[in-house]
């Protein structure tokens, strides 16, 4: 009984040495002579050992002894590992901790810095042992200071959790948006304090400014494109009279060419049957036959013009001989008239490859393109061209004459440039498209392209036959 008694008391020394050794992670380590001296005093202080002690019940006390001694490394041992284990935990959560995508901050109610993990002070581009105590107010961009300073009063106002965006000016970096998202907790000590989870958000926030941009860009196109569709719109609302416009001007011209042509020509006729018929009542018969031989080139060349007229109205050879040899006999006609000009015409498409109702305004437009050259290009070289141009037929009329000012030509009044106008608009009515370049003293181009289908056949376009504008 004495024995176990001494057992134990020797068990409470070793485990208060043992105790010393798990308290040294967290208290410091003692000194190991320190500890012996300790318990060498506490032996003396115990009362002597008996004289009687048996050898028997000293070898029973020594074993004991030795098996206690095992005892206890095992359990230091076992208390090593634990401590070895509970210190890889420590720095893997310390690591998590650091190394985490999001900064971490604690924060004080006076919102200074109170901890921080490496990601924080990586966002806020300043050493970690420099931030420690410092106001994180000073971190955030000036104008979002009161933001954040709002956003710490909710929190140790309501306890609860709460979430802003500012925008944290970086010691030398370039700014970030940064989401702050922070909760309540209370310290061992029953301090309150703030803790923070910041987000860098910048891709996320540049992402929808850059898609705001792009909407208001969109809105801005659609406006523009509404702007466009409205003044097309205006545009054609115009073309009926326009198209009246052009039928006047078409009729005020028929109506001189019937007076100076056929007019004249049967004013005449009429004086001079007038005549022949005068000199037949007064008998001179043979010299009334004989003037009757006058009418017939008088006639013959009324013929001619009336021919001109009716070509004008409707070339009938469209019909007859086709586009490509109208639009030939369309040169010759103007070069007889323009003999200064050389007109040449290069044909690159087979006359089946042009769709039929596209036939008469191919012709109009070069027609009208023609009586332009000739009226007012002073040119000595003009080209026509008409082909097939991938999936397009192309005519362009180019001569070298004196060009002009298209600002000027489109300012002054539609009327009075009612050639341009109707070829456009025959274009562009048919499913084509029409371009004028001209440079003043270098020469004019117009060109029309329509687009055709593989069959031939042109896409678009309803109207088969406008009104021809004028003639040479
Ligand atoms: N090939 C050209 N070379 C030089 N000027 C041209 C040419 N075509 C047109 N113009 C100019 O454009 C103006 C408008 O032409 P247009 O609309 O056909 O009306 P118009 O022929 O009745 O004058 C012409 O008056 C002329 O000044
Ligand atoms: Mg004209």
């Amino acid at each position: 009984m004495n024995n176990r008694c001494r057992v134990n008391e020797v068990c409470r020394v070793d485990f208060s040495y043992m105790e010393v050794l798990t308290m040294k992670g967290e208290r410091g380590q003692k000194d190991p002579e320190d500890l012996r001296t300790r318990a060498e005093e506490s032996l003396k202080s115990e009362p002597d050992r008996p004289d009687d002690m048996r050898l028997e019940e000293a070898n029973s006390l020594i074993h004991e002894l030795r098996v206690h001694q095992i005892e206890l490394e095992m359990q230091n041992e076992e208390l090593r590992r634990a401590q070895n284990d509970l210190e890889a935990s420590r720095s893997r959560y310390a690591d998590l901790y650091d190394f985490a995508p999001v900064g971490y901050l604690t924060l004080n109610k006076h919102g200074q810095i109170v901890d921080l993990n490496l990601t924080a002070a990586r966002q806020l581009g300043i050493e970690r042992g420099r931030l420690v105590n410092k106001h994180f107010q000073y971190c955030v961009f000036q104008p979002d200071q009161k933001e954040f300073l709002s956003h710490l009063n909710a929190i140790f106002d309501k306890r609860e959790r709460q979430i802003a965006e500012v925008r944290l000016s970086p010691k030398d970096g370039e700014q970030l948006y940064a989401q702050l998202e922070s909760l309540y907790l209370e310290g061992e000590d029953g301090i309150g304090l703030c803790r923070t989870s910041m987000s860098d958000v910048t891709l996320r926030r540049r992402a929808g400014e850059a898609l705001g941009k792009a909407h208001d860009e969109l809105e801005r196109r659609v406006e523009e494109r509404t702007a466009e569709l409205g003044k097309a719109n205006e545009e054609l609302r115009q073309i009926p009279s326009k198209l009246i416009a052009v039928l006047e001007e078409e009729r005020k011209r028929l109506a001189s060419e019937l007076h100076d042509s056929i007019g004249q020509t049967l004013a005449a006729m009429k004086f001079r049957i007038e005549m022949v018929l005068k000199l037949r009542d007064e008998g001179h018969v043979s010299t009334a036959l004989n003037h009757l031989e006058e009418f017939v080139p008088v006639l013959q060349r009324s013929i001619e013009e009336t021919r001109s007229i009716y070509m004008g109205l409707r070339p009938s050879m469209l019909d007859g001989i086709g586009l490509l040899a109208t639009i030939e006999w369309l040169r010759q006609e103007c070069m007889k008239l323009y003999p200064e000009r050389h007109i040449e015409l290069e044909a690159g498409i087979a006359e089946e490859a042009i769709p039929e109702n596209l036939k008469v305004n191919i012709f109009r437009i070069a027609q009208e393109a023609l009586n332009n050259v000739a009226k007012h290009s002073k040119a000595e070289w003009v080209d026509i061209s008409l082909s097939r141009n991938g999936g397009e037929i192309e005519l362009v009329v180019s001569d070298d004459g004196v060009g002009m000012d298209l600002d000027i030509i489109m300012q002054t009044s539609a009327a009075r440039s009612l050639g341009l106008t109707s070829m456009r608009e025959r274009a562009e009515l048919t499913g084509g498209s029409f371009s004028i370049v001209s440079t003043p003293g270098k020469g004019t181009t117009i060109r029309a392209c329509w687009p055709i289908q593989a069959e031939g056949r042109f896409q678009k376009g309803g109207i088969t036959s406008l009104p021809t504008v004028s003639n040479p």
